[in-house]
């Protein structure tokens, strides 16, 4: 038996048992007379002491100990006499009484303990060694805690598990596709799913009525902290459901999380509308834990002689609360951040509301002080308070302000990680109009259905139809979308015509789901949620990196096994692919 207990388990009721324990050694101190040995194990940390009175054999072994090494210990849990409150072991610690060295280990390339020398390259190269470390190991426990709630939540309301295929045909989910050759079949290609979309709905067809599946899914696209080119989704589907449905057996879900894994009743979810969120946000992930919305000066601003505010065609305003008295050099800081490339804008105005009530701002060559009470005023701005405006082309300035407001919100410690305010955003446009290429993009997918509403502008007016598609937003950040589906192949493929796809086209893309709506298609709809954002969410981190056992870098790159990498000529010639090299 390699052990009777583990590193987490012992407290000061077991004092005098004889006990054995395995694990990793964490840390050595020798203090001349006695060691001192932190053993480690998935479940915590034990105190191991060589006395002076041990045997020679373990005094000696003990001494050629390292770092990592991987020992069993018997001995007997004893009182300790400082005892470290850190720790649920930290009343007691085991006097050796044998001590086994089960194997060696190298000199680790970093310190495994919380703070970490390791930079992030070398800890990613040899993540195993980073995951024996507690807090990377508590992100991971916490997903499979979240993974088991979320079952369970699921299970409880008849969703049924169902594995879809993972060598598929491209789904359009607007990503680019990681493609796979077949050997079987020369010069043709699977793709990996972006998600399982067209065949949950294909589930639905054949009578599945709940369907869920957490699934890896794959999208080769420019990575950022919230972005893996292989993540994970809860991915559901529902038949006989109009939108509210949708929301909320969802909104269920994650109250349940909310409540199992913080101990928060969260309230019913507010809804937004896209428009609202763009129009007081500035993008369709608003973070509400703070207000400073937008105010639309366009109306009032443009009576006086400032070119650059009358030849704009939006100007907007966030009331920041108590920063009137920013200083010159704050204010120079917020112009700078504003001017930088990835914001875009052109400069800033600010308008102090002083606590005297006196108005001061960067353009009182142009406006007065009734001018500028009556922007605090659309503003509700208060003495204490400054404004800050931006002006431009609207869809441009939007998303400036979005990225002031953020900032701000940050500076004024508004955006705390444990406040947690969910939203949903409805009313998605259907379509997007792309310049580039001169026609239209479903904003979700080309399965959303239209709002029923709006149907009949499809050919007429196709950028102002909003689709039955839903987003579900925490604290500035997506977590899920999904929408109600188009279960009717006549309307599928009006849309498949808004999209400029030839019928051609359409059926030889989609021809298995055309088909599939033609043998009765129930009403269905869904959503998938980013099972990797939501445990950085609860997890408190800022990258979805960590929730991941092996994740890949910001080039895409597993550094550990070194992938991507060239296969041999062989491989290549018997995927009939032709060298590239
Ligand atoms: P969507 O494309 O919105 O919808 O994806 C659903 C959710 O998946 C998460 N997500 C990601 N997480 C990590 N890395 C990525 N690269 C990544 N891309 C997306 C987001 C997002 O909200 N089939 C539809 C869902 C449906 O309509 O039911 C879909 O995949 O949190």
């Amino acid at each position: 038996m390699y052990r009777t207990h583990t590193c987490g388990q012992l407290r000061i009721e077991n004092v005098n048992e004889e006990v054995c324990l395995s694990g990793w050694v964490q840390k050595i101190r020798n203090l001349g007379a006695m060691t001192f040995i932190d053993l480690r194990d998935r479940y915590g940390i034990t105190q191991l002491v060589v006395e002076e009175s041990a045997c020679e054999e373990i005094k000696e072994q003990a001494g050629q100990l390292g770092r990592e090494f991987v020992i069993q210990v018997k001995g007997k849990v004893v009182e300790r006499s400082s005892k470290n409150n850190k720790i649920p072991t930290g009343d007691i610690e085991i006097l050796i009484t044998e001590l086994h060295v089960l194997n060696h280990s190298e000199i680790p390339p970093f310190t495994i303990e919380d703070n970490t020398d390791g930079g992030d390259e070398i800890r990613m190269k040899y993540r195993y060694l980073d995951l024996r470390r507690s807090m990377v190991r508590k992100n991971l426990e916490l997903r499979h805690r979240m993974a088991h709630l979320v079952r369970n939540y699921l299970d409880g309301q008849q969703f049924m598990e169902v594995e879809t295929p993972v060598l598929i045909k491209s789904t359009p989910e607007g990503a680019r596709d990681f493609v796979v050759p077949s050997r079987m079949n020369q010069g043709q290609f699977y793709a990996l799913p972006q998600s399982p979309q067209t065949f949950k709905q294909l589930l639905m067809v054949a009578g599945f009525d709940r369907y869920y599946q957490i699934v890896k899914c794959f999208r080769d696209e420019d990575l950022r902290a919230d972005r893996q080119p292989e993540f994970t989704q809860i991915d559901c589907e529902m038949s006989f459901v109009e939108r509210d449905d949708v929301l909320n057996i969802f909104e269920g879900m994650i109250r349940h999380l909310f409540k199992e894994l913080r101990g928060i009743e969260l309230p019913e979810l507010p809804r937004m509308s896209w428009q609202d969120a763009m129009e007081y946000y500035g993008c369709d992930k608003p973070d509400i834990r703070f207000g400073m919305r937008f105010v639309d000066l366009s109306g009032i601003a443009k009576n006086k002689e400032f070119a650059v505010f009358n030849g704009s065609e939006y100007i907007g305003a966030i009331c920041a609360p108590g920063c009137a008295a920013y200083t010159r050099k704050q204010l120079d800081e917020l112009t700078e951040f504003v001017k930088r490339p990835q914001v875009g804008a052109k400069g800033l105005v600010y308008v102090k509301y002083n606590e005297d009530g006196t108005l001061k701002s960067s353009v009182d060559k142009f406006y007065d002080e009734n001018d500028l009470k009556s922007w605090a005023a659309a503003c509700d701005a208060k003495p204490g308070d400054l404004m800050l405006i931006l002006c431009g082309p609207k869809n441009k300035t939007l998303p400036q302000l979005c990225d002031l407001r953020l900032e701000m919100g940050e500076q004024l410690g508004l955006r705390d990680k444990n406040v947690f305010k969910p939203l949903w955003v409805v009313d998605f446009p259907l379509l997007e109009w792309d310049e580039e290429t001169q026609r239209f993009y479903a904003m979700h997918h080309p399965f959303t259905s239209p709002n029923p509403e709006d149907i009949d502008m499809m050919e007429s007016n196709p950028g102002a139809v909003r689709a039955n598609a839903y987003d579900m937003v925490i604290n500035g950040v997506e977590v899920g979308g999904g929408s109600i589906r188009i279960h009717d192949t006549e309307l599928q493929q009006r849309m498949f015509r808004c999209l400029g796809f030839t019928p051609e086209q359409a059926e030889k893309q989609f021809g298995f789901l055309l088909n599939a709506f033609k043998y009765g298609a129930p009403p269905h709809g869904g959503i998938a949620f980013g099972f990797d954002r939501l445990v950085s969410m609860f997890a408190g981190l800022d990258s979805i990196r960590d929730t991941i056992a092996f994740p890949k870098n910001n080039s895409g790159r597993d550094v550990m096994i070194d992938s991507p990498s060239e296969i041999s000529e062989e491989q290549f010639k018997e995927l009939g692919i032709g060298l590239t090299r």
